[in-house]
């Protein structure tokens, strides 16, 4: 039986001040986002925070790719290489922070977005709800005794019922002292599969939404990753901690965020949502 890595409470410290570091980026970049600010800006905006504050943009230089952030809009699954393309009116951008804290050996938190620019599309909307509710009932399947593939199922389920489809070929990840590690946490699988969740377990939850079939390719930069068949694709990503009586979410915000949560068909559930808010709707 495999063990995963389980951090002691000074550990959990330190995970919890990159986590929240993490998360006050995208608060950052959710003052940014509109028509004609191009990825690369974005990027430079989290580099610097991210830098300011002590901490290093893990994306920088891991297994060679080449900016601070990932930047994926509307058909791009993931790992959208920031460029000097400016976001237009009706796109969706999924913006995704990793921070290391401190800058040397430190440890990573790690989450993602999906933003509406300007005026969103009703299938843009359905897609990108649909990926905010996924991840969280995802974080609603975490307590110590369950199972990765608890988690997974959820996600897939609620998905698949409302006609989207979840991506395959990127999972969720173990996280602390590594970027990405054991348990693989894939958003689809059967209930009672996969290893247990045990108290102090450290993984992110990251579901990838497709409105068309589950596949992605790869293009030619080794990194973007769209889906197969064209149609738009949406993320949101939290990096949570199994506790005692179920789950902690480390980088849970603070704010409602602009151009994400303060939107009237934003449906935002209570795990993730900044504590200091009421539940919307
Ligand atoms: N942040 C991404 C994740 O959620 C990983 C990005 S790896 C990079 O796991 F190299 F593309 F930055
Ligand atoms: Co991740
Ligand atoms: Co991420």
């Amino acid at each position: 039986m495999p063990r995963y890595l389980r951090l002691t409470k000074s550990e959990l410290t330190q995970m919890r001040a990159s986590c929240r570091l993490a998360a006050r980026t995208l608060e950052m970049v959710a003052e940014h986002i509109r028509p004609g600010i191009t990825t690369d800006e974005i990027d430079r905006l989290i580099d610097a925070f991210i830098r300011d504050h002590g901490a290093y943009p893990s994306p920088l230089n891991y297994r060679g790719f080449p900016r601070s952030s990932c930047t994926s809009i509307n058909e791009v699954v993931c790992h959208g290489i920031p460029e000097s393309r400016a976001l237009k009116d009706g796109d969706i951008v999924n913006v995704d922070v990793t921070c290391t804290l401190p800058a040397e050996k430190g440890f990573f938190g790690d989450n993602s977005v999906t933003f509406y620019v300007g005026e969103p599309s009703p299938s843009a909307i359905h897609v990108t709800e649909v990926a905010r509710q996924a991840l969280e009932i995802g974080i609603a399947a975490v307590r110590p005794g369950a199972r990765i593939g608890d988690v997974g199922h959820a996600i897939q389920t609620f998905v698949e019922s409302k006609g989207c489809s979840v991506v395959r070929e990127f999972t969720g990840h173990g996280i602390g002292r590594q970027f990405h590690t054991e348990p693989a946490v894939p958003h689809y699988g059967k209930q009672g599969t996969g290893p247990l969740i045990k108290r102090g377990m450290t993984f992110t939850i990251e579901p990838m939404v497709n409105l068309g079939s589950w596949e992605t390719v790869v293009l030619d930069d080794d990194w973007t990753a769209v889906t197969k068949d064209g149609s738009l694709s949406a993320q949101f990503e939290h990096t949570v901690l199994a506790t005692r009586s179920g789950v902690e979410v480390l980088t849970r915000r603070d704010q409602i965020l602009k151009s994400c949560e303060d939107v009237p068909h934003a449906q935002l559930g209570p795990l993730s949502t900044p504590a200091a808010f009421p539940r919307h709707r």
